[in-house]
């Protein structure tokens, strides 16, 4: 199947209520699991890439491991996602490889750090919206700015000084046209998010509610998604690590979210928590061996197991078979109608 655009399997989540995983992927180990987590649980998949996981792979290798995986697993609809765009050239070059769906996060400015104003953050979406779809490629926008700082990605903070405004979101979707919009509501990227478990007065689920009220259309994207289970952390602090208590959020609060709007989930900490202990226990327990297969084999079958476990939670599961792809010249001429019939 070719790559398949993040609108349609979107469309499709919000038709069968569920939600769908977004993993981040650096290496084809990465994609290897998370295929085989599609193909055992027949769940329809997003693949995401950062820019620093673009510029750590050479793009292209990443873009032909995707090829590779979309001709491997021909039953299982595949979008390649560009997480995190930091500006209309990013988002611009990610189109023009061959990503099918592109994030542009104006939340920031284009240092990657500094929360961007309202005006800007519409601007720039806007001018992305423009060009993707011109591509029949999807757009995900951010109003609202997460906490922490990932491989120097974001503002910091704990991610409850930026939480979205209802009233501004539904603003921010008028103007700029975008298929999918990612909120904050106090979570964080990385694995340190909050040192206890959430409650309410850190995890904002009813601002999200409140917004799908406003915007039931839309497909909101929930980013700092990782539980960071404790038994992921135990494996790498049993073997050396030096991980410190922390909490990621609850799965049953995804859960939430998914019954409110929630289409799109990031994960991306929990994965490479896995993949650590994995290779930890290896280097610990065999500290003999050194060839890179033996710890990458017990990583990626890591990897496989907590994404599988996220999709079944999600819902995806089961859904890889619903329906035909759709062309991407086609997606093109479904958003040239819209903005037709729009004017
Ligand atoms: O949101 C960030 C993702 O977890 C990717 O992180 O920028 O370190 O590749 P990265
Ligand atoms: P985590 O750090 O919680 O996995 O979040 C990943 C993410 O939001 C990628 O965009
Ligand atoms: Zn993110």
């Amino acid at each position: 199947m070719p790559l398949v655009s993040m609108r349609q399997l979107l469309d499709e989540a919000a038709k069968g209520g569920y939600g769908v995983g977004a993993f981040n992927v650096n290496n084809m180990e990465q994609i290897q699991a998370i295929m085989e987590a599609a193909r055992e649980t027949r769940s329809p998949v997003i693949i995401q890439a950062s820019r620093g996981a673009r510029a750590y792979s050479q793009d292209k290798f990443l873009y032909h491991l995707m090829l590779a995986a979309s001709e491997l697993y021909p039953e299982i609809p595949l979008v390649m996602h560009l997480d995190h765009g930091n500006s209309f050239e990013t988002c611009k070059s990610a189109i023009d490889l061959g990503f099918t769906s592109v994030m542009m996060d104006g939340s920031l400015q284009e240092d990657g750090k500094t929360p961007a104003t309202f005006a800007e953050n519409v601007a720039v979406t806007r001018k992305v919206v423009q060009l993707a779809h011109d591509c029949g490629v999807t757009v995900e926008g951010e109003i609202g700015v997460l906490g922490g700082i990932e491989d120097g990605h974001g503002a910091g903070g704990t991610g409850l000084e930026h939480v979205t405004d209802p009233n501004q979101a539904v603003e921010f979707v008028e103007q700029t046209g975008v298929d999918a919009l990612a909120i904050a509501i106090g979570t964080s990227h990385g694995a340190y998010k909050f040192s206890k478990k959430p409650d309410g007065s850190v995890l904002k689920m009813d601002v999200l509610v409140a917004i799908h009220k406003r915007l039931p259309n839309v497909h909101l994207v929930m980013h700092g998604s990782s539980s960071v289970p404790k038994e992921l952390q135990d494996v790498i602090n049993q073997y050396g690590g030096k991980l410190k208590p922390t909490w990621g959020v609850p799965v049953e609060e995804i859960q939430l979210g998914i019954r409110n709007g929630v289409r799109k989930i990031n994960v991306d900490t929990d994965n490479r928590l896995a993949i650590t202990g994995a290779i930890r226990k290896v280097f610990v327990e065999t500290p003999e061996k050194f060839d890179p297969r033996d710890y990458m084999k017990p990583a990626r079958e890591a990897m496989k197991k907590v994404v599988a476990q996220r999709m079944t939670q999600f819902g995806q599961a089961g859904h890889a078979g619903d329906y035909a792809p759709i062309p991407i010249a086609e997606m093109k001429k479904r958003y040239a109608s819209e903005a037709v019939a729009a004017k």
